[in-house]
């Protein structure tokens, strides 16, 4: 038998153990099957420590160059796929360690001085995210630009704005998409505001309580690129609410997404009529001939569901936790992981089909004038000839009411049946009435007229400029 502990990991895990891990164990211990998807942060993190040994004197010149040759080694098996991961060697962690103890000798076992799993893996996944964190900036922005792009062509494009679903007052187009293009600025800042809480290294923390090599580890935090260093080594390795801050901004923009994509559900269904979706975006029916479904905005509604479980999942996973590491936190990889991965696909198809939407301008006008949109705008009219503004409010409604005896659109009202309602009105009313005029009214800053939500497009558009 070697005495290289890890090599015997098949017999036990030291020689303190007088048996073998179960079988069963083994296989509900292991994490490798999904950790492995770390292996070059993990790579990074250990050539950084290795790098600040050899300079702290902790290890020879030697000894570094022997880690830079065998991990360098191992990148490359990885990423050709050549790697032999081992379900006995548990972890991303102790299979490249392994490896490296293989290929280099003492100088692979020298490689742990200092250093724990438990900081390591805090290290590999906050690194691991920042890169994810990052990517998903730049979707985001891409969803945003799509967004604001079919915006500018419809400020003119007359919507029923609602409330409760009612039809409410009218709005354009290009004003009802830049809401969602808010939401998603939003979401971006909420990233760049996570990420520096994220990018704070862990490493050092060791086990739990610190190490007594003489670490530099500001060093490895430059190295790697973090903002700083995690102050107290036992939350180091015990924190994970980098994860949960993550975690609930991929909730929140899923759910913005989910609003989105239930809108363009709504919209292109036949009933509004609104829009329609490039055929490539859309999925047929099996039996039925006609149809044309809008499946990717239904997926993608239905998977803010997984990325709000993984919420649930990872605050339920911290909550009990005693300091300082314990295994649970093994569990908070496959949620991020899918919560990433989930993300990121629902973003970039998301910002290609906004490209694929076809405006139907006479339907979402159409259905703008038929539930009385501009009543709010006869009131206001009615309170500018020095009306009381709840007077106005009755005075339009009987309007309303009149309109729907007849079945008409209050602009189709006589002008003597509106002034038998009020005598102040004049035959300016019909400007008023109409939806553009409606529209145009709104002219206060973050309303919905063209000339405000052109205001909006550029703002956008230079906060949006690829720098
Ligand atoms: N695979 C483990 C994890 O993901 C690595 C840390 C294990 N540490 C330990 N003391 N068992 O959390």
């Amino acid at each position: 038998m070697s005495n290289d502990p890890l090599a015997n990991k098949q017999q036990a895990w030291s020689a303190l153990f007088t048996e073998p891990m179960s079988e069963l164990v083994k296989r509900y211990t292991a994490s490798v099957g999904f950790d492995q998807r770390l292996w070059r942060a993990d790579i990074d993190g250990s050539l950084a420590h290795a790098a600040m040994l050899a300079a702290q004197e902790v290890i020879g010149a030697d000894d570094l160059a022997a880690i830079q040759r065998g991990l360098a080694q191992i990148a490359d098996e990885i990423a050709s796929g050549r790697f032999a991961w081992k379900l006995e060697l548990e972890d991303v962690h102790l299979n490249i360690e392994a490896r490296l103890t293989a290929l280099v000798g003492d100088a692979g076992k020298r490689l742990h001085t200092g250093r724990s799993r438990n900081d390591q893996v805090a290290t590999d996944v906050r690194l691991w995210l920042r890169g994810e964190v990052d990517q998903l900036g730049l979707l985001l922005a891409d969803l945003q630009r799509a967004l604001v792009a079919v915006a500018a062509q419809h400020t003119d494009t007359v919507m029923p704005g609602y409330t409760h679903l009612q039809v409410a007052q009218p709005v354009s187009f290009a004003h009802h998409l830049l809401a969602y293009v808010e939401m998603f600025a939003r979401d971006g800042q909420r990233l760049v505001d996570l990420r520096k809480r994220l990018n704070q290294l862990p490493l050092g923390a060791a086990a739990l309580a610190g190490t007594s090599y003489p670490l530099d580890r500001e060093a490895v935090a430059r190295e790697l690129g973090f903002d700083g260093v995690c102050q107290n080594s036992l939350d180091a390795v015990s924190d994970r609410d980098f994860a949960l801050e993550f975690s609930a901004f991929a909730a929140i923009c899923m759910v913005h997404v989910s609003r989105l994509a239930e809108e363009i559900v709504l919209w292109m269904s036949q009933n509004f009529g609104f829009i329609d979706l490039a055929d490539r975006y859309c999925t047929g029916s099996s039996i039925m001939p006609q149809k044309r479904n809008p499946d990717v905005a239904e997926l993608a509604r239905g998977k803010s569901g997984r990325v709000i479980g993984h919420l649930m999942a990872l605050l339920t996973l911290m909550k009990g936790q005693p300091l300082a590491y314990n295994k649970d936190n093994q569990e908070d990889k496959e949620p991020l992981f899918d919560t990433v991965d989930t993300l990121a696909g629902t973003l970039r198809i998301l910002a290609e089909m906004v490209g694929g939407i076809v405006v139907k301008p006479e339907a979402m006008e159409r259905a703008a004038l038929k539930g009385y949109a501009t009543a709010t705008d006869l009131a206001d009219y009615l309170v500018k000839k020095g009306r009381p503004f709840r007077d106005a409010h009755e005075t339009v409604a009987h309007a309303v009411k009149l309109a729907l005896q007849r079945g008409v659109d209050l602009a189709e009202l006589p002008l003597a049946v509106l002034q038998a309602l009020d005598a102040s009105i004049s035959a300016d009313v019909s400007e008023v009435l109409s939806l553009r005029g409606s529209l145009a009214a709104r002219q206060v800053l973050g309303g919905t007229a063209p000339a405000q939500v052109r205001l909006q497009i550029e703002r956008h558009q230079q906060r949006l400029a690829p720098s």
